[in-house]
């Protein structure tokens, strides 16, 4: 089957865009809250930190993040959903140092060598393989020399020997790209594109991984 972007359903948009931070602590019974406090802790944010979030979502992340910038530094959510856009302004409102752009990251983003982290949080997995090229390429450009680009997303790992919960998650509530995400190595992406000195933190099991990567 020949895998094309109107397969994907990270444009999360309608009921699933209004109730979307509702249903993650949901669907993980609970979890989520604790899960992502841990992983935006091992993303190792420093005070002052300049930081890009692709796929912004509610504004969720980026909150939990400006605890670790403080007042000094700076996060930029870049998003496409207006249901999204919406929560994330209310959430962030504030917080003089959080803003909002309106832009695609699978098309060229005009940042340059500006930030200290470039985070994408379940989203990359949800895109054909020559646009996360492109979005792995705009993370690369916008990070300063030694910056750090930072995956929150599936791990690689041969999902037919995965335990029934997680083959059902992925094959039915998750769109097909999230499959070929899988089983390519994200690792081996990265570094043809010019990353290197690679961390890994894994939850849930070891399906979930935060992959830390330096320019
Ligand atoms: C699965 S959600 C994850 C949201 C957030 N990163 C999180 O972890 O909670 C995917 C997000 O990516 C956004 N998105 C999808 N395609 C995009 C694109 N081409 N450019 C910018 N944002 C996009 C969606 O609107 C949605 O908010």
């Amino acid at each position: 089957m020949e895998l094309t972007q109107e397969m994907s359903t990270v444009e999360v948009k309608g009921f699933e865009a209004k109730h979307y931070d509702r249903l993650m602590d949901l669907i993980t019974l609970g979890y989520y809250p604790f899960f992502i406090r841990k992983a935006i802790k091992d993303l190792g944010i420093q005070q002052g930190d300049k930081v890009l979030d692709m796929g912004a979502g509610t504004g969720r992340n980026a909150v939990l993040m400006r605890q670790f910038v403080q007042e000094r530094g700076e996060i930029i959510g870049v998003e496409i959903g207006e249901e999204m856009q919406e929560q994330f302004r209310r959430k962030t409102a504030q917080y003089s140092n959080i803003k909002l752009l309106n832009r695609r990251i699978d098309q060229f983003l005009p940042f340059k060598e500006e930030f200290d982290l470039v985070f994408i949080s379940f989203v990359l997995h949800g895109f054909i393989q020559p646009k996360r090229e492109i979005i792995i390429q705009n993370a690369y450009q916008a990070l300063k020399p030694s910056g750090r680009f930072a995956i929150l997303d599936y791990a690689n790992f041969d999902l037919d020997k995965a335990p029934w919960p997680v083959r059902l998650l992925v094959r039915t509530v998750e769109c097909p790209l999230a499959e070929d995400f899988i089983r390519r190595e994200t690792k081996q992406m990265l570094y043809s594109h010019g990353f290197s000195d690679f961390e890994e933190h894994y939850y849930f099991g070891g399906y979930i991984r935060l992959l830390l990567a330096r320019k």
